[in-house]
């Protein structure tokens, strides 16, 4: 079994190597010299952020009417991001701060390379450990690779054969097993485990938790379900319903947001075509939705009650036009230039005055008017720090697309 899944693997790079398009984009200038500024507003904006932050405290979020902020210790989901944040920053800049301030925050955040309580291990160490092997050139650097490594092993235990699924959040009833779509982001540390090991096993438990994922969390329009409900022993399903959402049956603007970033990687990890046609399915729903704003910031869930009065929320807007940015470089010339049109209105709209924070404003945070959990009336309408991080990812992919 093992073997089968090695050569699929192996399959799968050689595809890689030989199929990847080269499609071309014709980028606005002066949305590349905002971009530019942007990043350095950016810095200026992190340096705030940092002297407020307490020691051994990761950002989550900012209350603009109190001046006050939300920390969290390192076993937060979103503990990756800010790591994350300061080293995409480093890349563009080469601020000397933001290594050392990125290879501080790295140390607190190390230990949780052994947490199994969380299905968010790939936010949390690919985010911040992934960038950092990739873009941090320490003097000592950590070992990135073995606390990846570590990271992907304590994600797997997660992984339940009956359901084909990792399982998202514990539930008091032994039967539940919940898992929800936002977990579609974790798999991306699972394949570079198995590139980096060897051991297909990663892989394997990536790709069936895609597979289930696509079976049971969309409906006939492909927007998709936040949480299902299996039943642990059997694998059918008991319940498909929200936590974050409007109502059961509506579409969470983030978490189809969540949905179509996690479906491109998962054509770009395997070129396996039955994910890009998800991909392109999901895009489909949201660029068509008759309630999505021309500035293409979405409001928080597409059937929220209250459109148009309803809050957007930017966080979609960063996850979706990275995701797009993506997405775009594996399609054709017609849907290319919708996806990079899109993407390129959510960037021009995110950095002008509405979104983007003035200088020291914001608490420092750099995207304003996010929106975290409105049925449990937390984190509504404050700056969140996965907005920044993919805000920063998207601008970096549209100034790294190929020029026309
Ligand atoms: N549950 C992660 C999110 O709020 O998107």
């Amino acid at each position: 079994m093992k073997n089968q899944w090695l050569l699929i693997f192996s399959f799968a790079l050689i595809m890689s190597c030989t199929t990847t398009k080269t499609a071309r984009f014709a980028k606005d200038k002066t949305l590349l010299t905002a971009i530019d500024q942007n990043f350095k507003d950016a810095v200026e904006q992190y340096k705030f952020l940092a002297k407020n932050l307490p020691a051994d405290k990761f950002p989550k979020t900012y209350f603009p009417k109190t001046d006050t902020y939300e920390f969290s210790n390192s076993e937060w989901w979103c503990s990756g991001f800010y790591p994350g944040s300061l080293i995409y920053l480093y890349e563009h800049t080469k601020d000397p701060f933001l290594q050392t301030e990125a290879e501080r925050i790295l140390k607190v955040l190390e230990k949780e390379k052994n947490n199994t309580t969380t299905h968010d291990l790939g936010f949390m160490m690919f985010c911040s450990f992934g960038n950092a092997k990739d873009l941090l050139k320490s003097a000592n650097p950590m070992d990135y690779k073995s606390i990846l490594l570590q990271s992907a092993k304590s994600l797997s235990t997660r992984f339940a054969p009956s359901v084909g699924c990792i399982k998202s959040w514990d539930s008091r009833n032994p039967k539940d097993f919940l898992v929800i779509i936002d977990n579609m982001m974790n798999l991306e540390l699972l394949f570079w485990a198995t590139r980096v090991s060897g051991d297909s096993s990663f892989y394997k438990i990536a790709v069936t938790h895609a597979n289930t994922t696509m079976k049971h969390h969309f409906r006939p329009d492909f927007s998709s379900y936040h949480v299902i409900n299996y039943d642990k022993e059997t694998g059918g399903v008991q319940q498909k319903k929200t936590a974050q959402g409007y109502a059961d049956g509506s579409a969470w603007a983030r978490g189809q947001a969540w949905g179509l970033y996690g479906y491109t990687v998962m054509f770009r990890e395997t070129h396996d075509k039955q994910y890009l046609e998800q991909a392109h399915n999901i895009a489909r729903f949201l660029l068509n939705h008759p309630n999505l704003p021309a500035d293409k910031i979405p409001f928080w869930d597409f059937n929220a009650p209250d459109i148009p009065n309803a809050l957007r929320d930017a966080s979609a807007a960063s996850i979706t036009a990275s995701a797009l940015l993506e997405l775009a470089t594996y399609s054709d010339a017609k849907m290319a230039s919708n996806y990079f049109k899109t993407a390129e209105t959510m960037l021009k709209s995110l950095s002008n005055p509405t979104y983007k924070a003035a200088f020291e404003k914001n608490g420092g945070f750099l995207i304003q008017h996010g929106v975290g959990h409105i049925p449990q009336k937390t984190e509504v309408d404050v700056p969140l720090t996965y907005g920044d991080y993919y805000y920063l990812e998207a601008m970096r992919r549209y100034k790294n697309l190929p020029n026309r």
